[in-house]
């Protein structure tokens, strides 16, 4: 990202944001299969109005995926974002955020699929039981939030349609409409935001299509209505408000890789040891916390993933 903000040295932003985090912190993690479904097909669900329309949900015990660590807060989540169809700045989303219109929503999966289809938001969430995962995000500025996402395992998404023998990765397109995307009327990126992941990638357990945040709908500014969630590559991996999801033969283009090969890679793996060429990654600021903490090899997830990378060689494939 150009936006060197984030990097050391901006202990004014960091004091604010905690001052406004202090005395606001609640985990309200739990969730229950069908609420969000049930939530999104009222009328009206996805619009400015409906956003945010908090549910009552028994506390849950925490899940072999989810982190103990203590959640972002829903309005640090929801206006600080990353989302350049809105605006390259942190509060353009949420600001701009009402221009989408998240239903209806149709989202097209072919290429090397046995099952090729275009199918409707609400049928597509509704072929899964979502789940609670309670993921860190470390973005590649080198900032970080503890996300409580809802969502379905993209894994179980790809064996419904049924890869061909020819599939090796997944391409993911977001939408384009410079109407609904006031970002796209420039030329700040190549649109549409496109992102990719290796099969094997996409088929691990803890890589998620997110349909909602905190037990709520998915608000604009964090990707609605169909989000990405990698949790142990850097942020930019997260494509939001995808309208394609494409099987492929050869390793998908992927959007901060075209705009800064030198910078940006199609892996993304989180990596203190490999430095941006123009700033540290060994260390992040996690939103809400004054100070800077430790980056964690994969992000903390290494003793679930480290595995797929055996034989790579992670600085060339960064
Ligand atoms: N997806 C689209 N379509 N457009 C974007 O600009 N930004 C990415 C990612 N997904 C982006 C995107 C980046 S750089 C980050 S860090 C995350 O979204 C931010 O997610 P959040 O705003 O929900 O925290």
């Amino acid at each position: 990202m150009p936006n060197d903000k984030d990097q050391p040295g901006t202990p004014p932003t960091a004091r604010r944001e905690f001052l406004k985090s202090a005395g606001l912190f609640t985990v309200t993690a739990a969730g229950l299969a069908g609420g969000l479904e049930a939530l999104t097909r009222r009328p009206g669900a996805g619009s400015a109005e409906a956003q945010g329309t908090a549910f009552v949900r028994p506390a849950r015990p925490l899940g072999p995926y989810d982190t103990k660590e203590a959640v972002t807060p829903w309005e640090q989540a929801t206006t600080y974002n990353n989302f350049y169809e809105f605006g390259t700045d942190k509060g353009d989303p949420a600001r701009m955020a009402a221009s989408l219109k998240p239903r209806p929503w149709t989202v097209k999966i072919d290429g090397e699929v046995k099952k090729p289809q275009t199918v409707d938001i609400d049928t597509l969430q509704g072929w899964f039981p979502l789940e609670d995962r309670i993921y860190r995000m470390r973005c590649v500025e080198g900032w970080s939030m503890v996300m409580p996402w809802l969502g379905f395992p993209l894994a179980s998404l790809i064996r419904r349609i049924e890869p061909t023998s020819k599939a090796k990765y997944v391409q993911f397109t977001a939408l384009y409409d410079p109407k609904q995307f006031p970002g796209q009327r420039g030329n700040v990126l190549d649109w549409p935001y496109v992102e990719g992941l290796r099969l094997d990638e996409a088929l691990h357990p803890l890589t998620l299509l997110a349909v909602g945040l905190d037990g709520r709908v998915l608000p604009n500014q964090n990707g609605a209505p169909l989000r990405l969630v990698v949790p142990w590559k850097y942020g930019f991996k997260n494509i939001k408000s995808i309208v394609k999801i494409t099987l492929t033969e050869q390793q998908p283009k992927t959007t901060w890789a075209l705009a800064a090969p030198d910078e940006y890679g199609f892996y993304a793996n989180v990596n203190p040891a490999v430095p941006h060429p123009r700033w540290s990654q060994a260390t992040e600021r996690r939103i809400g916390e004054l100070g800077r903490r430790a980056t964690l090899p994969f992000n903390g997830y290494a003793d679930q993933v480290a595995g797929l990378y055996k034989g790579m060689d992670l600085r060339k494939n960064f």
